[in-house]
């Protein structure tokens, strides 16, 4: 039966982070967890809009426990930077859910050199998930919710093509976000072996099709044209509320644990679904890990995964 947000346990003692919690699903997401009695830290990179949908929540939902951590997922400093803030405070992290992302933005490199889409959408949320890992796995029961897209579908038949990431001729923007979000499975994919035999129940899903303000990047990318058409055709779109239910099941749902459900791609609304071939694909994933944690070694440092792994 259909997930819903009074489905959600209550969540009094867990801690959670929501990444992009300004706006979107992201919002939804943060709001229905703090709801439920879960301390919150809304993830974003803006500190206006960040606290501004701090105190939305704090105001829609009367809870108190809800804060504003910077996160720019286009810097892997200000991704180490949010890491260690969190982790100064010494608390446990139940839920940490991956939802920041851009789509079909023009093609530009991340302050680190990347080509944006994979560097915000993959490259930050791995960093930023790594760092947190010892203090996720020493709070298990605990949940990595990782939001990918059923735009995953549409990956170059090779999945990544790694080489050609940073070509700014080689995709166009939906080609560069579709490569984005199968990184995000094959993450799970890896992250998920990696976590075998501990109580870390690590997801991806895809949220539906929702009315948000991800479409940004296709104006940015196709001009202004495109506006009154978006308009029209989102009007088939579910609300950012029906949007976030899949991701709350993966985050909180108990049936998570008691049917054992880790390294699944979920489908509306907290379904188990079926990706591509290439998102199931053992060594794709471990290529991408290695990809992905050598770029990181030589942009931030090279000891910089030692305790993540311990
Ligand atoms: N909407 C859909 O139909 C749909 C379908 C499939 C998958 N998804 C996925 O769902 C997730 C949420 O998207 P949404 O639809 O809620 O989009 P949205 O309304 O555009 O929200 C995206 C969030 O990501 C944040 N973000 C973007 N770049 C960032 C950066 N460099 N650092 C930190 N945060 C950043 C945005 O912050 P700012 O406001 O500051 O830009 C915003 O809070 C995405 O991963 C998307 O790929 C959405």
């Amino acid at each position: 039966m259909r997930f819903s947000f009074d489905k959600i346990p209550d969540l009094s003692g867990k801690v959670a982070i929501v990444t992009g919690a300004n706006t979107g699903i992201g919002l939804v997401t943060a709001r229905e967890l703090a709801r439920k009695n879960a301390h919150v830290f809304v993830a974003s990179r803006s500190k206006d809009k960040g606290e501004s949908a701090v105190g939305l929540i704090k105001e829609e939902t009367n809870k108190d426990a809800v804060e504003f951590l910077q996160l720019d997922l286009q810097s892997l400093n200000s991704v180490k930077v949010a890491a260690e803030t969190f982790l100064t405070r010494n608390l446990p992290l139940h839920i940490l859910v991956n939802n920041a992302g851009i789509m079909a933005t023009p093609f530009a490199k991340t302050v680190d050199g990347i080509q944006d889409q994979f560097g915000v959408n993959h490259i930050g949320h791995f960093v930023f998930t790594l760092l947190l890992l010892p203090t996720i796995k020493a709070s298990a029961p605990s949940r990595i919710v990782n939001v990918s897209s059923h735009a995953h579908e549409r990956a170059p038949p090779a999945g990544i093509e790694f080489e050609k990431l940073n070509d700014p001729e080689a995709h166009t923007s939906f080609q560069r976000y579709n490569q984005s979000k199968i990184a995000n499975i094959l993450f799970t994919l890896e992250l998920n072996k990696r976590l075998s035999g501990t109580n870390v129940y690590c997801n991806s899903l895809h949220p539906g099709v929702i009315k948000t303000e991800l479409t940004r990047g296709v104006v940015t990318d196709w001009g202004y044209w495109i506006k009154p058409i978006l308009s029209v055709v989102s009007l088939f779109f579910l609300t950012p509320d029906d949007g976030a239910l899949t991701q709350l099941y993966c985050a909180t749902s108990p049936e998570i644990e008691e049917k054992n459900l880790r390294g699944k791609y979920f489908v509306p609304f907290g379904e188990v679904g079926e990706p591509i071939t290439q998102a199931k694909d053992e060594e794709l994933a471990k290529k991408l890990w290695d990809f992905s944690e050598n770029f990181v070694k030589e942009k931030l440092d090279d000891d910089i995964f030692n305790k993540c792994y311990a």
